[in-house]
């Protein structure tokens, strides 16, 4: 079982109230950082402070929901460290973390309905990391813009 930060904005708000329960009924602990209402809020501040708990290693992963995904992603991204792929399905799930490592799922509250946002997370919470090649690709995308280029 998983420690799991979840964060929305005011779009995503209520599919994270109803994945909070879900995850707790798949046996994972639950930590919640925001938003808490549905007054319109700023995404990047609960990416920020889900992102920061799982550098930390104070949370396993982070689930961040926002209207599109997008912006959650978008947000994520910029931590080094920080591995957050926006899936629409299970499939894309499942291979965020086998082949991506993915740290931190962003979900669209107005591009999935709730079901299939459940099904999303119990595939992404359910695989592992494969490694291998894997791991080296991982590495490369790590390294991306340390060196300058010359053209
Ligand atoms: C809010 O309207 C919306 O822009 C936001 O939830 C998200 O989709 C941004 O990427």
């Amino acid at each position: 079982m998983a420690v799991v930060v979840v964060g929305s904005d005011h779009a995503g708000f209520d599919l994270k109230e109803s994945l909070k329960l879900f995850l707790e009924k798949l046996g994972h602990q639950v930590i919640d950082v925001g938003c808490f209402f549905k007054e319109r809020t700023d995404y990047p501040l609960f990416a920020e402070r889900a992102c920061q708990l799982v550098l930390k290693s104070l949370a396993d992963y982070a689930i961040l929901i926002c209207g599109t995904g997008l912006g959650m992603c978008i947000a994520s991204n910029r931590f080094k460290g920080i591995r957050a792929a926006l899936c629409t399905n299970e499939y894309m799930a499942k291979m965020a973390r086998r082949h991506n490592d993915a740290n931190v799922l962003c979900l669209g509250s107005r591009v999935v309905g709730e079901d299939l946002a459940k099904e999303i997370v119990r595939a992404f919470l359910g695989e592992k990391f494969e490694g291998g090649r894997h791991e080296r690709r991982l590495y490369m995308v790590e390294s991306l813009g340390e060196e300058e280029i010359t053209l």
